[in-house]
């Protein structure tokens, strides 16, 4: 598989002349005429580089204008003192002088040669600028060039020059201790999240794109912004055994998140899986209601059954796995308070289905993708179902009612409808109108999501687990919809 050469024609050659670009480019006055200037990154200088814009932005390349840089203290927290260029405002300070803009820029070539050539697997640095570059204290003429490397921290992803200190290099090997990733499905709604928060984790990241992704706008501005993250893009598809191969040799987790429409799509990925033998943990697309607790007849047209015949072919090939059951997502049913064809919580009547005793469960998006980031290195979760079901978050529509009117200050008239009544509702629309109602059937009338103790049945839970980890609960939630 090719590193995107639509997105990313700028991956070798254009790269370096970015980096070219940045270092050489100058103006009349530059630091060539002043012998003045700082004799190491602490010291002051100046000097001028033509910007290069974001690749979804301006032209690639193109020169907006001479900017003079200076020298400031990189925020590197633990690190020893380490410098970026960044712009100079002061412009009586002074340039620096051309040998230290050939020596930076000679070194950002080789690094980058390093890391497009000759590192294994290849890796591609999309956020080349002078900022990125980072130096020590006396350009890097102190340390005799031991071989390059990359260095990420979450949003940097640094160059280890000759010149970088040796507590990067510890920093680097923190990093080599995160399990690599590869999502499939970061266009989408959950997918996206998950890329995040693998990067907020420090794992190294790939994501599989369709080439098709490139031409839409909005998937485009989704992947720059990973991309300026530290994500390694990579061009493939489910329906491309080659693309899927190279993508999972380079990674040890793999989590994929394609539509509920599109679960059997996920046979080939599988089957790369096995063939690949490299995988020691994969995350298929489930994040909902467990599948094999979940039987609601032939009304949900094999939503759940697809996603069980899954789970029975990922057990069958041996594939190391975590299931992830987070229920609801919160943007799902949530902003109308589980109320169809509302998009706003209701502020007279509310329907409850059911007694409305039956308790259902919320979870925001970006939770879900922390909580399932969390235990792809994590040997409890190893073959296991990770069900989230934290305080705060599991309440039945009696009790959702209750807080709403506890926010509002009113109360609410209530309409119950009972069981039968809905299942004739479901039966008369056409799917896949039906489908929320189904959802609303499954969870708060016949109680699918919280009928069971997780330990009971071998699963485990992400709050238990991971008792430190932030979540936004339903409450919490409600109040940004007053
Ligand atoms: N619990 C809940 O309340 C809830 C709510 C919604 C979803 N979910 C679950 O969350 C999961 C993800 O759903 P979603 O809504 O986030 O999906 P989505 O927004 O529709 O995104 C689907 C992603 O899959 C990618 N994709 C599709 N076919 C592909 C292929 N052949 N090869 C590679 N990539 C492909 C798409 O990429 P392109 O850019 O190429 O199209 C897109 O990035 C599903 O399992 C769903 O059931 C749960």
């Amino acid at each position: 598989m090719a590193v995107l050469s639509r997105l990313f024609s700028a991956s070798g050659n254009g790269m370096v002349a970015a980096v070219l670009t940045a270092t050489a480019a100058h103006g009349g006055d530059d630091g060539l005429s002043d012998s003045n200037n700082c004799g190491s990154a602490g010291g002051e200088g100046r000097r001028r580089v033509s910007k290069r814009s974001s690749f979804f932005g301006r032209e690639r390349n193109q020169r907006i204008g001479i900017m003079p840089l200076s020298v400031s203290v990189a925020p590197c927290p633990g690190l020893a003192q380490v410098f970026r260029l960044s712009k100079l405002k002061d412009t009586t300070k002074s340039p620096l002088n051309w040998p230290i803009r050939l020596k930076i820029m000679m070194e950002a070539v080789k690094a980058l040669t390093f890391l497009h050539i000759e590192i294994n697997p290849l890796t591609t640095h999309h956020g080349v600028k002078s900022s990125n570059i980072l130096l020590d204290s006396d350009w890097g003429t102190r340390h005799p060039p031991p071989g390059l490397a990359v260095v990420s921290r979450k949003r940097w992803l640094v160059y280890r020059f000759p010149i970088l200190s040796q507590e990067m290099e510890q920093s680097a090997e923190v990093k080599k201790k995160k399990s690599s990733v590869l999502t499939v499905g970061v266009t989408g709604r959950l997918g996206f999240e998950l890329a995040n928060a693998s990067l907020e984790a420090s794992h190294p990241t790939y994501c599989l794109v369709r080439s098709t992704s490139f031409s839409d706008p909005e998937k485009s501005r989704k992947l720059q912004i990973l991309i300026d993250s530290g994500a390694i893009i990579l061009e493939g598809s489910l329906h491309d055994e080659g693309s899927l191969i190279e993508a999972i040799k380079q990674v040890k987790v793999v989590i994929c998140a394609v539509n509920s429409k599109q679960v059997l799509d996920q046979k080939p990925l599988i089957s790369a899986i096995k063939k690949a033998g490299c995988i020691e943990r994969f995350i298929p697309s489930e994040f909902g209601l467990d599948p094999d607790k979940t039987h609601i007849s032939d009304m949900d047209q094999g939503f759940y059954s697809r996603k069980a015949e899954i789970r029975r072919l990922i057990e069958a090939q041996g594939i190391p796995y975590t299931f992830i059951s987070c229920n609801f997502f919160m943007s799902y049913l949530l902003p109308s308070l589980v109320q169809p064809g509302l998009k706003a919580p209701p502020r007279d009547k509310i329907t409850i289905f059911g007694n409305g005793n039956v308790k259902g469960v919320f979870m925001k998006v970006t939770d879900v993708a922390k909580f399932t980031i969390s235990t792809m290195d994590d040997p409890r979760t190893l073959n296991k179902v990770l069900y989230l079901r934290p305080q705060g978050n599991m309440y039945s529509m009696n009790e959702l009612a209750e807080i709403w009117e506890g926010k509002i200050r009113k109360k609410l008239e209530k309409i119950y409808v009972k069981e039968e009544d809905l299942l004739k509702k479901i039966k008369e629309t056409p799917y896949p109108d039906n489908m929320e109602m189904v959802f609303i059937y499954a969870t708060f009338v016949k109680g699918f999501q919280t009928c069971f103790q997780v330990e009971e049945c071998g699963g485990v839970e992400g709050s238990v687990l991971y008792p430190n980890l932030k979540y936004t609960t339903i409450s919490q939630y409600l109040d940004t919809l007053l």
